[in-house]
């Protein structure tokens, strides 16, 4: 254990409010779905029964549908909007109405691998909470092709990427009255989405909300789908490891084996041949984003492998000052510092670092030095600029600190993430 561990499980006990962590007190004062999932993985080094309380803490948010929210408003806070008057949630607790990245699977694997006894115990009940929200992906959100799509850009968890700069110009704001951001009072405009976004972000909830979040009536003539890569590589892996867990707990697995074929072909068909790169794809208008991105780059975590993109991978960190970068420097709308128009974002490389080593490439191991040396020079951002590491966005963070103790730090237990 060095200092920056020390800082870093500081930084989740200060944002520790009870069975879940807020990702940045004041910016993001509830719990966030895959930042919570990120901070379980921290946990699975000191904490193990901490973490699964993490996890248990989210899948109780779970809705009779299947569908786990991307916030759960387990206190008032006036420091964020849109709060849960705007969200409307239907589920047990007050929520938003969407999904994120589900990253939960792959980190109980990480618990279980920490302590077998006590993660046979506590995934005994958490199980089939995690099968059904996968089941709720593959039903509610696959495309035609198997490929999994988002209906709101926050529901990616990369929320202004370029990957939906085409898709947002179907949606037509209207008339939203006056509506006072929050984010503008914790960190500068030029960190994040423009008015121009919110807009668009503020009509597709509202437009859920009004609609009770039946999403038999929401697919119906709906304003924004777009195939994601990340979110598709990401449950691709998640369905990997809840079948391993499902075996240790001699669960039968086979449709979850089934999903991991279907996702497989599906993500097979987010390859984008001019770009030679996986890449978004507009499922209303079938357009491709053209966007090569951090998510581009979660191939391997995925299991799936390209020599094109171990290219595309070269070309990108050579190009970029601090790999990697949540958009290529080449890309005429990359943004070093708008959220994720451009900077380097911790979870992103510990995912993309994971299926690179993995898949026995060195660029895994860059990519993690270079996470650490951000982070020890300049503390637990949000994210950092692409162009001068400078950190951004929010401070004291907790899935930094968290990408910190799993994977970055020298002293990180490799071994955890044993498959
Ligand atoms: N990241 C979003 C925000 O900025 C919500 O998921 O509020």
């Amino acid at each position: 254990m060095n200092d920056i561990d020390t800082a870093a499980r500081d930084i989740l006990r200060r944002n520790d409010r009870g069975g879940y962590t807020v990702p940045s007190a004041g910016l993001y004062p509830f719990q966030w779905n895959w930042d919570s999932a990120t901070v379980a993985a921290a946990f699975a080094s000191f904490d193990v029964a901490r973490g699964w309380r993490e996890l248990e803490t989210l899948l109780a948010g779970q809705w009779r549908n299947g569908m786990v929210p991307h916030i759960l408003f387990h206190a008032p806070a006036e420091s964020y909007f849109p709060g849960p008057e705007v969200w409307r949630g239907t589920g047990p607790a007050p929520s938003s109405g969407i999904t994120q990245p589900p990253l939960a699977a792959t980190m109980a694997r990480r618990l279980f691998n920490a302590d077998r006894e006590l993660g046979a115990a506590r995934l005994a009940s958490l199980f089939e909470r995690l099968d059904a929200w996968h089941r709720w992906f593959v039903r509610e959100r696959s495309d035609d092709n198997g490929a999994i799509c988002v209906t709101h850009p926050w529901e990616s968890g990369r929320d202004n990427a370029p990957d939906w700069d085409d898709a947002l110009k179907a949606v037509v704001p209207g008339d939203l009255g006056d509506y006072e951001r929050r984010d503008l009072q914790h960190v500068g405009a030029a960190m994040r989405p423009t008015k121009y976004d919110y807009d668009r972000y503020l009509r597709l909830a509202r437009r859920g909300a009004e609609m009770r979040w039946n999403e038999d009536e929401m697919r119906r003539d709906p304003p924004f789908r777009v195939a994601d890569p990340a979110t598709t590589f990401i449950l691709l892996r998640a369905q990997r490891d809840l079948a391993a867990l499902g075996r240790e707990l001699g669960r039968d697995t086979g449709h979850i084996e089934d999903s991991v074929r279907v996702l497989e072909a599906g993500a097979e068909t987010l390859w984008n041949s001019e770009l030679g790169a996986f890449d978004a794809r507009d499922v209303l208008s079938g357009r491709r984003a053209n966007s090569l991105s951090a998510a581009s780059f979660l191939c391997w975590y995925a299991g799936m492998d390209r020599p094109e993109m171990r290219t595309r991978l070269r070309e990108t960190m050579d190009a970029a000052r601090f790999a990697l970068p949540s958009l290529s420097p080449r890309d005429a709308r990359f943004d070093s510092l708008r959220y994720w128009r451009g900077p380097v974002w911790p979870v992103m490389n510990m995912l993309a670092g994971l299926g690179l080593r993995e898949a026995g490439l060195g660029e895994g191991e860059t990519l993690r030095e270079t996470t650490a040396a951000l982070v020890a020079d300049g503390g637990f951002a949000e994210y950092y600029d692409a162009a001068s590491g400078a950190p951004a966005g929010g401070k004291n963070f907790s899935w930094t600190a968290a990408v910190w103790l799993a994977w970055a730090s020298p002293d990180a237990e490799d071994e955890l993430w044993a498959r």
